[in-house]
């Protein structure tokens, strides 16, 4: 079973997808995470035909074998990494390498095009979403600084990952919307768990 979440900057997807794949035992992809690990590897100077992006255990990220994974939340990829993942031959770089870990596998994969590109045939989409200031809240509560400067960051962001001509983020047309902005993270595992089941009745059946 593939499993696709999508939403914006800050919606909780990371937080759900980890804990979704955690207590179904499928793996946990964080795209968003892939795209930092591009953004990397383009400071590093390294041609990202040429790079191999992977993801291990627990949403580990390896760049060309080493694991990355603690130098991502750095701020400045945020801003980098949304840059790049405009440009059509990043996005056509990391599609692969995404399509390519999913194949033959029960995946939680989450990111912004995953259920309208990534994974098209995906037997559950959801669509995570939450108010700008509340996704501010969660983001300033993790990573601190200015209210004002977190959400300007973040809208700013948005913009950017809506606006694109290529894969801009929106919801698949057959995606459940979750509006998680009144919602604890154990309420919104709960709903997604549902979610799951009904999904597997429905393909039982
Ligand atoms: O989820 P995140 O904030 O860590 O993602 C970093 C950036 O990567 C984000 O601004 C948009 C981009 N991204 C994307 O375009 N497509 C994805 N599937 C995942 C992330």
């Amino acid at each position: 079973m593939k499993i696709a979440i999508d939403g914006p900057a800050a919606a909780g997807k990371t937080t759900l997808a980890r804990r979704l794949a955690q207590a179904l035992g499928f793996l946990f992809v964080p795209t968003g995470a892939m795209y930092r690990a591009a953004a990397l590897a383009h400071q590093r100077g390294l041609p990202l035909e040429e790079t191999e992006i992977t993801v291990g255990e627990n949403g580990r990220v390896f760049l060309n074998g080493e694991d990355v994974t603690d130098l991502l939340s750095n701020p400045a990829l945020d801003e980098l990494s949304s840059r790049l993942a405009a440009e059509p031959r990043v996005r056509a770089r990391l599609v692969e390498l995404q399509r390519r870990i999913a194949e033959g596998r029960n995946v939680v994969m989450e990111g912004r095009d995953i259920g309208t590109v990534v994974l098209p045939d995906a037997e559950l989409k959801i669509f995570l979403w939450a108010t700008l200031e509340e996704r501010a809240r969660r983001r300033q509560r993790e990573q601190g600084g200015s209210f004002a400067e977190v959400l300007e960051a973040i809208r700013r962001r948005d913009e950017r990952d809506s606006t694109r001509s290529c894969s801009p983020l929106r919801p698949a047309p057959d995606a459940v919307v979750l509006d998680t902005t009144d919602k604890t993270p154990d309420e919104v595992l709960k709903m997604a768990l549902k979610l799951v089941e009904e999904r597997r009745a429905r393909l039982a059946s």
